[in-house]
């Protein structure tokens, strides 16, 4: 389908035309006053050069071939030259009844589907989740569900941080405790355990400890350092040990992202390209991107252009260590060869920026990616707390994402069941879903880059700009839905044929109108990659809602036909509200 606002100013075009403008003049854009129209057109002012002519004196020849339009019932000129217009009732209420008959509203198929690897989440195995692995989680999940409700062909990978250093300092902490286990006994040939000789929460302590102690003890950062190699070169008890870490901690961060509905297609991670190194580099050197400074191996990504310092992006240290952008790198060779993606999406804290840049450079200078595939990095801002400074506990400590879920699913608990009798089971079920609305939205209703601050109390509020208040008017609307569906009786407004029709109220007009720009919303939010900007239509779309409610009485309604056209306005309200949300990585209970 067509969008809204392009068949209108489709309309307006052949009015410039039919006038003896140019056509291109009649773009249509929303009502910057609500207060006097819903669309407007400045095609005038800027045609008043082109011909020499006083812009109200255009408007007024496009208003006059306007006269007969099926699409809007009014255009009026209005010094000093804009074109002020509303459109017709009957064709918005076509075009919602056309958006119910078609899968996916009439969002269109793409002519030629990306193909999408999003890179999100980037947990580091052994360290708990905290609430700086949020914002990576919560974006990324949207972004890769607005690409697929767009049509693309989307994969998610969470890129565990599971190589390097840290495993080598957690292997040498469990030697120090348990020297005895089996995977470091270097003659053993036999099967290793099946059960992993630590905990979640063992495995949690002992890598700050074991890091603690490699800053102040030499000796044991030796030890580790010498963990790491035999681990990187294949000992295989460490490979077994590994393993065993790999397996305790994935299966707790995979239950941390269900809480957040969260899920990945691909867990890989930095560990899976370790074989893929040595070929890279081999390459970087043959081809003669790569060449030694001080040392190290580098490949320079500076350009012309550039108005501030762009450092080499180095590849290996000069001990001949691999580093992050070797992972990443190799990474990006091992993405394409597999998966032959056009788009590549990372997200990480903005403050990576600079390292993407690199990056990104690096790839593209050495023919690592495609020429025509896009690497795009969104940096994201930091959460605040009320003080303006990072998220901390009350006790200023690191928040674990466990806890602060934890303490958003008691504060609605909290809301739901003031001065109501629930069931108790039924409220923190109810409270978890609403709880997750509220970080969610909270978090994507700014815009990604931008630091914002969680709160707690604005964010669980059922008022204002809130996950929350979105869910509130879904279950309003199930509710409304569900007491006309028991009234029952052979003339149910719940007829097979029903269909949306004509507005009778300004407050009817205005859903409607905001039911019609869904197709925008979506695929901007997909272009820009911005899922602020679905927020912001969601928003807008409950608010509309909420007036044509508040000034309605449905329920009552004695006459059926019109009964049954609002329940189809309702439906597609309801439908249209919980695919938005369902994109955004949250749903709507029953009831609350
Ligand atoms: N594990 C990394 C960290 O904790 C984040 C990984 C981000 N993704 C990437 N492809 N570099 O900082």
């Amino acid at each position: 389908m067509k969008k809204f606002l392009d068949l209108i100013s489709e309309e307006m075009m052949n009015a410039f035309e039919a006038a003896g403008y140019d056509r291109n003049l009649g773009k249509v854009s929303l009502s910057n006053r609500p207060d006097l129209c819903e669309y407007q057109c400045n095609g005038a002012m800027a045609g008043a050069k082109l011909y020499k002519k006083a812009p109200i004196m255009i408007a007024k020849d496009v208003a006059e071939k306007c006269g007969e339009s099926k699409v809007f019932l009014t255009v009026d000129a209005v010094a000093p030259g804009f074109l002020n217009l509303k459109v017709r009732e009957d064709f918005t209420a076509d075009y919602l009844n056309e958006m119910r008959a078609e899968p996916k509203f009439g969002f269109p198929v793409p002519e030629k589907p990306d193909h999408i690897i999003v890179d999100y989440g980037g947990p580091n195995v052994a360290k708990p989740l905290h609430v700086g692995h949020l914002r990576s989680a919560v974006i990324g999940e949207s972004i890769k569900r607005i690409a697929r409700y767009a049509g693309h062909q989307v994969l998610g990978d969470i890129h565990l941080g599971d190589w390097g250093l840290q495993m080598g300092l957690i292997i040498t902490e469990l030697k120090e405790r348990q020297p005895e286990l089996v995977y470091f006994d270097e003659n053993y040939e036999g099967e290793y355990p099946e059960d992993a000789p630590f905990t979640i929460s063992e495995l949690e302590e002992i890598y700050p400890t074991a890091s603690a102690k490699s800053k102040e003890d030499a000796a044991y950062k030796e030890r580790a350092m010498d963990a790491t190699f035999k681990l990187q070169s294949g000992v295989r008890g460490y490979r077994a040990l590994w393993d065993q870490i790999m397996k305790v901690s994935v299966t707790d961060l995979k239950k941390n992202y269900e809480n957040l509905n969260v899920s990945f297609d691909l867990w890989k991670g930095e560990s899976d390209v370790h074989d893929l190194i040595p070929g890279m580099v081999d390459y970087l050197k043959k081809e003669g991107y790569a060449y030694i400074s001080d040392g190290a191996l580098v490949v320079d990504v500076k350009e012309e252009t550039d108005t501030k310092e762009i450092p080499p992006c180095m590849i290996l240290k000069s001990d001949g260590a691999a580093l992050y952008n070797t992972t990443d790198l190799a990474t990006i060779m091992d993405r394409m060869k597999t998966h032959h993606p056009n788009r590549l999406i990372y997200l990480t804290d903005k403050r990576q920026e600079l390292y993407f840049e690199q990056v990104f450079r690096c790839a593209k200078k050495t023919k690592l990616v495609d020429e025509d595939t896009e690497l795009l990095h969104i940096g994201f801002g930091t959460m605040n707390g009320k003080d303006g400074k990072p998220f901390k506990t009350r006790e200023g400590g690191v928040m674990r994402l466990e806890n602060l879920i934890r303490e958003i699913n008691d504060e609605m608990y909290r809301k739901i069941t003031d001065n109501r009798q629930v069931d108790e089971e039924e409220a923190r079920e109810t409270a978890k879903v609403v709880a997750l609305s509220a970080i969610k939205y909270g978090d994507l209703s700014n815009q990604a880059s931008k630091d914002y601050i969680f709160d707690i109390d604005k964010f669980t509020s059922f008022e204002g700009d809130t996950g929350p208040y979105i869910l509130y008017t879904i279950v309003r609307i199930k509710s409304i839905l569900n007491k006309i569906k028991e009234q029952g009786g052979k003339e149910n407004a719940f007829q097979e044929k029903a269909a949306v029709r004509s507005a009778g109220s300004e407050g009817e007009k205005a859903l409607m109108l905001e039911l019609a720009g869904f197709q925008a919303a979506m695929e901007t939010a997909y272009k820009e990659t911005a899922p602020h900007k679905l927020c912001a239509y969601i928003y807008g779309l409950a608010n509309a809602f909420n007036r044509f409610y508040h000034e309605t009485k449905i329920v009552t309604e004695e006459n059926e036909e019109k009964k049954s056209g609002w329940v189809a306005l309702l439906v597609l309200t309801r439908d249209i509200l919980e695919t938005c949300i369902d994109v955004l990585g949250f749903a709507a209970p029953e009831r609350m």
